[in-house]
Formats: C-alpha cells, sequence, structure tokens
C-alpha cells in the first residue's frame, strides 16, 4: 500500500470536470512527478488532493485514511504539507514571523528541524520575505509546509521563476527531504530538471492519466512529446 493512492479521481470547477479519472501513488520516502502541458490538470489535482476543490468521484487515501470527503484543514492535519505556485509566501512578514504563525507543537523545534534542510535561510531570519531571491522564496515556503511534519508533501511547480542555477539546489532539498521519508508529489514544467530526480512520474493529458514509469523511462520515451502536442497545439516539454 502507498502512502497515498489517488483512484479515479474525478474533480472540477463550476460545471466543468478538469479531472476525468486521475489515478496515482506516492509511497513514503519517493519523489513521483506529475508532468503534462498547461491546462492538463495538474495543479487542479494538487487542489482535490487537499480538499480546495470539492472532488466528484473517486477516492484519495494517505496511509489507509480515506481523505476524500474530509475538509482541508483535517487533510493538513492528517499529515499533508501543500506549496502552491504562487502567493506561498507572506511578502510583508520576515522569515522568522513564517516560522511563528500557525499550527501547534514546539516551533522553536520544528524550526530548527526545518533550517536543517535550508541553511541557507538561517542568516536570513531577520529579513522580509519580499527582499528574499527567487530561490530562496521557495526553500521559505517549503520549510513553512514541513514544520507541520507531514507524511506527504505536495509542491506546484516549485521551479517556475527560479534562476535555472538554483533549480537544481532546490531540486536537491527536494531530494534530501524525501530521503527523511517524506511522500513527495511534485508538479513539474521543468522535466528535464525533474524527471531525472524522480522515481517515477505521470503525464497527464486533459484531465487523464497519458503516460507513466520511472522518470527516466519517461524522460525518454517517444511518446512524451505527442502528450504536449496534443493540448495547445505547440507546447514542448519546456527545455531546463
Ligand atoms: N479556479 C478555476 N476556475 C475555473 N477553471 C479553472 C480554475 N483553475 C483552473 N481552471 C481550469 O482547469 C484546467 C486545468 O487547470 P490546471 O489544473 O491549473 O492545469 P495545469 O496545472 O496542468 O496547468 C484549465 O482549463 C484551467 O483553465
Ligand atoms: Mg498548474
Amino acid at each position: 500500500m502507498s502512502l497515498l493512492e489517488v483512484r479515479t479521481l474525478v474533480a472540477g470547477y463550476g460545471d466543468a470536470n478538469i479531472l476525468n479519472g486521475v489515478s496515482l501513488d506516492v509511497a513514503a520516502g519517493r519523489i513521483v512527478t506529475l508532468i503534462g502541458p498547461n491546462g492538463a490538470g495538474k495543479s487542479t489535482v494538487l487542489k482535490a488532493i487537499t480538499g480546495l476543490i470539492n472532488r466528484r468521484g473517486g477516492t484519495v487515501t494517505l496511509d489507509g485514511l480515506e481523505i476524500s470527503a474530509l475538509a482541508t484543514e483535517q487533510i493538513i492535519a492528517a499529515g499533508v504539507g501543500y506549496v502552491p505556485q504562487v502567493a506561498n509566501v507572506f511578502p510583508s512578514l520576515t522569515v522568522a514571523e513564517h516560522f511563528a504563525i500557525g499550527g501547534g507543537g514546539d516551533r522553536a523545534e520544528a524550526r530548527e528541524r526545518v533550517l536543517g534542510y535550508f541553511p541557507l535561510l538561517r542568516p536570513q531570519l531577520r529579513k522580509m520575505a519580499s527582499v528574499l531571491s527567487g530561490g530562496e522564496r521557495q526553500m521559505l515556503a517549503m520549510a513553512r509546509a514541513l514544520m507541520l511534519r507531514p507524511k506527504l508533501l505536495l509542491l506546484d511547480e516549485p521551479s517556475a521563476a527560479l534562476a535555472p542555477q538554483i533549480v537544481q539546489s532546490v531540486f536537491d532539498r527536494i531530494a534530501a527531504i524525501a530521503r527523511d521519508g517524506v511522500a513527495v508529489l511534485l508538479v513539474e514544467q521543468n522535466v528535464k530538471a525533474a524527471l531525472p530526480i524522480s522515481d517515477y512520474a505521470y503525464a497527464l493529458q486533459v484531465g487523464r492519466n497519458a503516460l507513466e514509469g520511472t522518470g527516466p523511462e519517461l524522460l525518454d520515451d517517444p511518446r512524451l512529446h505527442d502528450v504536449y502536442l496534443g493540448v495547445g497545439g505547440s507546447q514542448k516539454p519546456s527545455p531546463a
């Protein structure tokens, strides 16, 4: 049994279904990546897992607990950390304040633990998030999501808007988090950077599973190109 099991998930906005039966698995300590063209429904999968949008069919199971019908705060409490693609830090709060707000438990202990993953944040504790670099901001958003010791970490395009030389260090940190037993579900456009560190990957196309395999298998799969061409007409997997 995988830590996260998503089975034939159906979800959408308004009258429209965007996800038409998506299934995927993430085991503890693994990095699983969701790729696919813009609009395929990747972010919608993360929003459906966290209960931010209503699920209309299928099941989501976390560590044996069916979370499909739970409210977002219960899902977070059950062990899901979520880092949205945008607006994932508070620009006018300092780094230290990000660690002080929200959640219970021993905040100081948790802060030390997450700074272990992101030592670059330590000298920035008194700075406002608005003055951090893109990479530091992404690390702060991930650090905050780790404060509650999630079993599953959902990351929506952590490499978007990052300078190429920073992408690798962010992915190194994601790999370190997974090595400590956290299941990571990563949404990425940057397939050339993400697939090599992925244990497994799924390509979505218009809200359905299209291809899957280990990271290297999918990277070499000639059909991947068609998945990207199938929606939007001319998109390609973005270069590293
Ligand atoms: N809040 C929303 N309301 C209505 N439609 C939305 C909303 N968010 C996303 N969509 C639509 O859902 C589809 C999938 O979007 P999304 O999951 O963001 O795709 P991806 O992350 O793969 O680029 C798109 O057609 C998008 O326009
Ligand atoms: Mg998206």
